[in-house]
């Protein structure tokens, strides 16, 4: 069947075009969309037209699939279909319902009037792909609803209900059903008024009353997003829009959007896109694989994590008990809880109802007797064996036969504690990132016997908690921790070579980091990395544990943040990281006592050095089996560690750079590094990979 259906009612033509799943916009709909209305407009039959999404949406935009492909260059381009329909003697009217964003929005703003659906949600969301709307959208949408509007939609990408809509040349008309009887018949009205048809390219704007809002959003972008490349190129295209005629705005957006469209920080934005929505696809689960209800939890631990995953799963809806062993323990997430709603509702983020409600889904209790009903249990008591080992059994008496036995373990072994239950099949990692309210990575860990139904159940439930979840096989610390040890590994050694941390951290926020890896450290706490670092090598016997200087602020008892001291010192209350020439002191004898001879390093080499340990472990781990596929890893590095989504993640910009010039940069470096040789020398994989000049596999299977 034709993806572009034409048919009459009553003298207008209503075009319906139907490209699953959000109607993008390709090749074959241009053209066909072209042939439909030429049709229209030829036919002395036909006095107007309506053109609308077929399945429930208007259109999510240009079909990002086509991105790149030959396709894409194909006449007639989008820019080309809108200024026919536009310029079209007939009235055309677009009936909007589900999407409407991007080129689906300037494709209705092309049209002489827009009926659309109460709830429709319209949006140009160019700018989270690095994009601009490059199909006129800069310049009809401000004349549309105003500079300063538009300024903030087209540099947000924020997603707006069409009732908001309603009083402005945007939306003509919202309906509470299905908006196509209503666009028919404002077709019909149009076309017999006889009155000149309303074109957005005919509004022209007051140049002097928008240059406030034009500088505000330069000096924000500037000021919040100075790396980034498609804001102030979205705000330029606007300012056109004021200071141009519509067709010298339409060419100017339009150079802009081809040269976004072939930069870095586009196609890394783009991958970011595609690879959290790969990121839920899971090798080897047949499709429409069934999966178990979740209607009620429970979490044992009310500590960081325990409180805050019982609050994600009440924020969805599901009943959750709260085990602690500790009545103190207990009485102190449930303040923390109680408090979190507080400041939601003051701050009018929540209504008190709403508030209410999903408190009340938490109930308190000490002792697991509660947790015989329950679908899933989220275990995040210490990060010990030994306590997580009498949790499994306890759990493993009580709980129903079915129920889901999760464990947030940051990276103890999950076939270990699945293996001290009588049901290892329904036992798996749900690890949740701190805090688990604001943080979007759910790292999923499938054991060796984790049925694939719970697992399944793990990604829909995931996605129901409005998380990005990742599938990871079983190893010390799952794919991002595991990596973290790396990133960690390399940034000691630079402090070791000679770099002050500062240098460090200030090279890897010019990188594009939020915070540096110190800073980082100081936030989370240098006596977690310390017993992190001594589990390790308690677990790994066979490699001795190297010295290094973490364990002086150690032992001076600089813990971070919290004693006020770590690796920079911070004011009584403050956060603000101060460099500490103590620090620089200790670090400097510390060196001595090493026979280290201290030299200058480059914020370059720190950048190398950083990234590509996390690109020579991610290939490690791609080869082991333990992420699905490089995207998988980006997403988690995107999502769970601060690493800038304009780059990607570490696989997307290690492939960006060329694998060949990554595996160089680490020979080099093994060979200036003897003692760390193993460490720095390149992965099997990416070796293989840079020799044969190929990307990254599509898909490496857990094993
Ligand atoms: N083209 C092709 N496929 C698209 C698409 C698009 N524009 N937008 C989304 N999809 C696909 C997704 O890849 C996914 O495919 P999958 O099922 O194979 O994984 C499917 O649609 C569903 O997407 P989500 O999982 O994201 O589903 P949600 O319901 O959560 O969200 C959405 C739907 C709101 C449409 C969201 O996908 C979205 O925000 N899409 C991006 C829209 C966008 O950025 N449009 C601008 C495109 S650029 C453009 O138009 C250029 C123009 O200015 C010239
Ligand atoms: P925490 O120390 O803040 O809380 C642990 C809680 O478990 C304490 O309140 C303790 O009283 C309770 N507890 C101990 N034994 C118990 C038992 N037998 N029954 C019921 N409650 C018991 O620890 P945190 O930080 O919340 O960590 C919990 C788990 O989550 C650990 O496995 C940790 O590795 C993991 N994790 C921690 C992250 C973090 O940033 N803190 C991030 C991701 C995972």
């Amino acid at each position: 069947m034709s993806k572009v259906q034409y048919d009459l009612h009553d003298r207008i033509a209503v075009v319906t075009f139907t490209n699953p799943p959000v109607n993008g916009i390709n090749h074959e709909i241009r053209a066909g969309l072209s042939r439909a209305v030429e049709q229209a407009l030829s036919d002395p039959g036909v006095d107007g037209v309506v053109i609308t999404g077929g399945g429930g949406n208007f259109s999510a935009g240009a079909d990002i699939r086509e991105f790149g492909t030959p396709q894409a260059a194909g006449s007639p381009d989008i820019a080309g279909v809108i200024a026919r329909i536009e310029a079209s003697a007939k009235p055309v009217v677009a009936a909007i319902t589900g999407v409407c964003m991007g080129g689906g929005l300037e494709l209705a703003m092309g049209c002489h009037a827009r009926v659309a659906h109460r709830d429709a949600i319209l949006a140009l969301p160019e700018v989270t792909l690095g994009l601009l709307p490059g199909a006129g959208g800069t310049q009809r949408l401000p004349r549309a609803i105003g500079v300063e509007q538009a300024l903030h939609m087209i540099t947000s990408g924020e997603r707006r209900r069409a009732e908001e809509f309603t009083g402005t040349a945007l939306i003509n008309e919202v309906t509470d059903g299905p908006p196509l009887a209503a666009a028919i018949a404002f077709a019909q009205a149009a076309a017999a008024s006889g009155h000149p048809l309303r074109r957005l390219r005919d509004v022209t704007l007051d140049a002097a009353a928008a240059e406030p809002a034009i500088r505000q959003a330069r000096d924000t972008i500037r000021a919040r997003q100075p790396r980034l490349q498609a804001p102030p190129a979205c705000v330029d295209a606007v300012a056109a829009s004021v200071t141009m005629p519509m067709d010298e705005g339409l060419a100017l957006e339009r150079s802009l959007f081809m040269s976004l469209l072939d930069s870095a920080q586009s196609r890394a934005l783009r991958h970011a896109f595609a690879a959290e929505r790969a990121a839920g696809k899971v090798e080897g689960l047949p499709d429409g694989i069934a999966t178990l209800p979740v209607k009620s939890a429970g979490v044992i631990g009310a500590g960081t994590m325990g409180r805050g995953i019982a609050m994600v799963l009440a924020n969805a809806g599901i009943p959750t008990v709260l085990v602690e062993a500790n009545p103190d323990a207990l009485a102190a997430g449930m303040a923390a809880i109680r408090q979190t709603y507080e400041t939601a509702t003051a701050r009018g983020r929540m209504s008190a109802d709403a508030a209410g409600r999903t408190l009340s889904l938490i109930s308190p209790v000490l002792g697991y007797d509660t947790l015989g009903s329950v679908d899933l249990v989220v275990e995040a008591v210490f990060e010990s064996m030994q306590v997580k080992a009498d949790v499994f059994a306890k759990l493993d008496a009580v709980c129903k036969q079915g129920a889901i036995l999760a464990s947030n373990t940051s990276g103890l072994d999950l076939n270990r504690i699945a293996a001290l239950t009588s049901r290892p099949q329904n036992v798996i990692g749900l690890h949740f990132f701190s805090p688990p309210v604001q943080m979007k990575l759910l790292e999923v860990v499938r054991g060796a016997a984790t049925d694939p139904e719970v697992l399944a159940t793990a990604m829909a439930l995931a996605r129901r908690l409005g998380k990005i979840a990742v599938v990871s096989g079983v190893c010390e610390g799952f794919i991002g921790n595991r990596m973290l040890g790396r990133y960690s590994a390399a940034a000691n050694e630079l402090v070791h070579m000679g770099a002050e941390p500062q240098q460090v951290d200030q090279a890897l926020q010019d990188f594009g980091f939020a915070m540096g890896l110190f800073r980082v450290s100081d936030l989370a706490g240098i006596d977690i990395a310390h017993a992190g670092r001594l589990r390790r090598a308690a677990a790994n016997p066979g490699t001795p544990l190297a010295p290094a200087f973490t364990d002086r602020l150690y032992e001076a008892g600089r813990l971070g943040q919290k004693t006020g001291s770590g690796w920079y010192r911070y004011e009584p209350g403050q956060r603000q990281p101060i460099p500490d020439p103590k620090v620089t002191a200790m670090l400097a004898e510390w060196r001595r006592e090493h026979g280290m001879t201290p030299r200058a390093v480059s914020d370059k080499e720190i950048v190398e050095r950083c990234i590509y340990a996390l690109v020579n472990e991610g290939a490690r781990i791609l080869a082991d089996g333990i992420a699905q596929r490089s995207g998988d890893i980006d997403v988690v590095y995107l999502n769970g560690y601060g690493f800038p989504r304009f780059r990607g993640g570490p696989m997307h910009y290690a492939a960006e750079v060329g694998l060949p010039r990554v595996v160089a940069t680490l020979r080099r470096i093994a060979s200036e590094s003897p003692a760390d040789a193993a460490f720095w020398t390149p992965a099997l994989l990416l070796e293989d990979l840079a020799a044969r000049g190929a990307g990254w596999p599509a898909s490496a299977r857990i094993p």
